[in-house]
């Protein structure tokens, strides 16, 4: 069957064929497929459906139909605070499904652990593109729900030396933790700071180790944005925090 490339990915060769997509398998498969299976056998449509391994040993995933937000320039609908509230409930829903689950493994939750609009696929509803589901589960793991919830704050806000008016950026981080109805909310702003000290640190001892992708990544200069974001972050620590309590 014929096979072609999908654009967007920034670490795997992802392609589709039909109406499945087939990623590499990782040290994670096992783990994403029984995950993937959980949702759907809940009735959950925000995942994809995982459906095995194929001849090559991929992973075949069912194909999402909709917009993936992986270009720099994006409608302004991708963005909106209805968006941004619809990925909270998204993100929400299957926390909930996973929490007390044999998956996560004595944690809060399974989290995604890479939610960004790179990893949503948007549908147009009423003539605005909305959040429908999630893609890229490679990296779910057992975790607790400030985790998903502080990177979602990170990746969907593009917090970092572009924003210009933070006031605006802390009103929408306290609709995304409102939309969640996220309790644990003292450790949020220090749990992006993690995330974002975490990620570059990851980008840059993998490169060093030989890995391509993540190579390809700090050439790009990845590694410097991202402490960029951090010192960004820390230095308007205290608007931030107070924002979401
Ligand atoms: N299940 C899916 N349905 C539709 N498109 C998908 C699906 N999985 C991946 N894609 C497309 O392939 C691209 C790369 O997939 P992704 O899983 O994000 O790879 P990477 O790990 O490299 O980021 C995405 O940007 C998206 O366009
Ligand atoms: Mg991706």
């Amino acid at each position: 069957m014929h096979e072609s490339s999908l654009p967007g990915g920034f670490v795997n060769a992802v392609v589709r064929v039909g109406d499945t997509v087939r990623r590499p398998a990782s040290t994670r498969t096992t783990f994403v497929g029984d995950l993937l299976r959980l949702l759907e056998a809940s009735g959950w449509s925000g995942a994809p459906r995982y459906l095995g391994m194929d001849d090559e040993g991929r992973e075949v995933l069912g194909h999402l139909d909709g917009h993936v937000a992986w270009e720099p320039q994006q409608p302004a609908s991708v963005s909106s605070d209805e968006s941004l509230v619809t990925v909270a409930r998204l993100v929400r829903e299957f926390h909930d499904l996973t929490a007390g689950s044999p998956l996560a493994g004595g944690r809060e939750v399974v989290c995604h652990n890479d939610l960004s609009p790179k990893n949503t696929v948007y549908q147009l509803s009423g003539g605005e593109l909305r959040p429908t589901a999630f893609i890229d589960w490679d990296l779910a793991a057992p975790g607790a729900r400030v985790h998903d919830i502080a990177h979602v704050c990170w990746q969907y806000l593009g917090l970092g030396p572009s924003v210009t008016d933070v006031a605006e950026v802390a009103r929408r981080m306290r609709l995304i933790v409102d939309s969640y109805e996220l309790t644990d909310r003292q450790r949020l702003v220090s749990t992006i700071l993690w995330w974002q000290d975490r990620c570059w640190r990851g980008i840059e001892s993998q490169a060093d180790a030989g890995d391509v992708a993540m190579a390809r990544l700090r050439d790009a200069g990845v590694v410097r944005q991202v402490q960029t974001a951090y010192q960004w972050v820390l230095d308007r620590r205290g608007v931030l925090e107070r924002s979401v309590q």
